[in-house]
């Protein structure tokens, strides 16, 4: 396709998604830098550069640029943004391309400036700002331009973020900055006191994704990983298996924070929209919604059927490409030309 390109990212604090209309996604990595700090050259963006996270030599540093889904360093977010966009653009296109961002809903004045001005010098030709529960609702399918509630908690890395869409607007909304990383945290701290282990963060992780759950079910209990850590006596490796029932131990609170925002939000939900939502399910999205058992805990913490939208953590890139199409949401939007 030659011609006008138009992009939809979710510059993530975990990943960075980047949909082409037609083409769906074509970039999916890791939001990771590896810097040269003696001479300030990228070493590498994404997937390569994560593996270096906890593994580089002094001189080179691995930076996530994002923190709670707003920039925290400007040139290093800007440079990781560059190398996306300009991909994208190799595939496709010899034009500037049109490109619709996805911001967490409490996005400041000052964060939604750095960003476009970001998107516009990394070679944009119009930039959009799309709060992200409207594009997850949309990449989801949801109907969001019709006068009736639809719900979307969006479980990320760095946020979690509840919120009740309905014509065309978000209606109510709660963010927390408690999502997938703090589970990984919670599961560092549980293994440093009770066997007295330092875990490196990606174990963390690797534990979280294998065996990580927060509902009482048997075959849960049973599932277990080893890992390796420092032993905190005698600074010397040291192996251990962990379980599934442990685990759960360890992040059921975190789990029950983001349980608390989707009530907190409900409460502030107009009852009409919340029967709405009562009828038409909680859809859930974010990679932090692949977590074990957090639909159910969810559904039984608030009496509602929840439903996992199909491609969990692609439909904020995929939704902020589709507003493009749609005139009358698209006009609301923030943008810089
Ligand atoms: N199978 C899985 N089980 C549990 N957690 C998972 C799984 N797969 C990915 N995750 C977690 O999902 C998180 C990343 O999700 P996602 O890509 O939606 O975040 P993000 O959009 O980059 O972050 P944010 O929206 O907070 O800016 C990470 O914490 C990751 O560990
Ligand atoms: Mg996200």
């Amino acid at each position: 396709m030659l011609g006008r390109l138009d992009l939809g990212i979710d510059l993530g604090t975990a990943n960075t998604l980047v949909y082409v209309k037609g083409k769906g996604i074509i970039v999916n990595e890791p939001s990771v830098i590896a810097i040269n700090a003696d001479n300030n050259e990228i070493v590498k963006v994404g997937i390569e550069a994560k593996r270096m996270i906890g593994k580089t030599p002094s001189f080179i540093q691995a930076i996530r640029p994002l923190k709670d889904g707003v920039i925290a360093d400007y040139e290093v977010a800007l440079a990781m943004l560059m190398y996306f966009i300009s991909r994208a653009q190799e595939s496709f296109s010899f034009f500037r391309p049109r490109v619709v961002i996805g911001v967490p809903v409490g996005v400041t004045e000052v964060e939604s400036r750095a960003l476009l001005r970001a998107g516009k010098e990394a070679g944009a030709k119009k930039v959009f700002l799309i709060e992200e529960p409207m594009a997850t609702a949309l990449g989801a399918g949801l109907s969001v331009e019709e006068p009736q509630g639809n719900m979307v908690v969006d479980i990320g890395g760095g946020t979690t973020e509840a919120a009740v869409i309905s014509l065309g607007s978000i209606v109510t909304w709660t963010s927390i900055r408690v999502a997938g990383d703090e589970f990984d945290d919670a599961i560092i701290q549980y293994v440093r006191e009770i066997y007295r282990v330092t875990i490196g963060v990606r174990t963390a992780e690797r534990v979280k994704i294998e065996i990580g759950n927060v509902y009482s079910l048997k075959e849960f209990d049973e599932l277990q990983t080893d890992v390796v850590g420092i032993e905190l006596s005698t600074g010397l490796p040291k192996k251990l298996t962990l379980t599934g029932g442990e685990i759960r131990e360890a992040i059921k609170p975190t789990a029950m924070q983001i349980v608390e925002t989707v009530k907190t939000t409900l409460e502030k939900t107009p009852p009409e929209l919340v029967a709405d939502i009562t009828e038409g399910g909680i859809v859930v999205a974010g990679g932090g919604s692949l977590l074990r058992g957090i639909s159910e805990l969810l559904s039984k913490e608030t009496g509602i059927d929840v439903y996992s939208a199909e491609e969990p953590m692609t439909c904020v890139a995929k939704g902020a490409g589709m507003v493009l199409d749609k005139m009358d949401i698209l006009a609301r939007l923030k943008n810089i030309e």
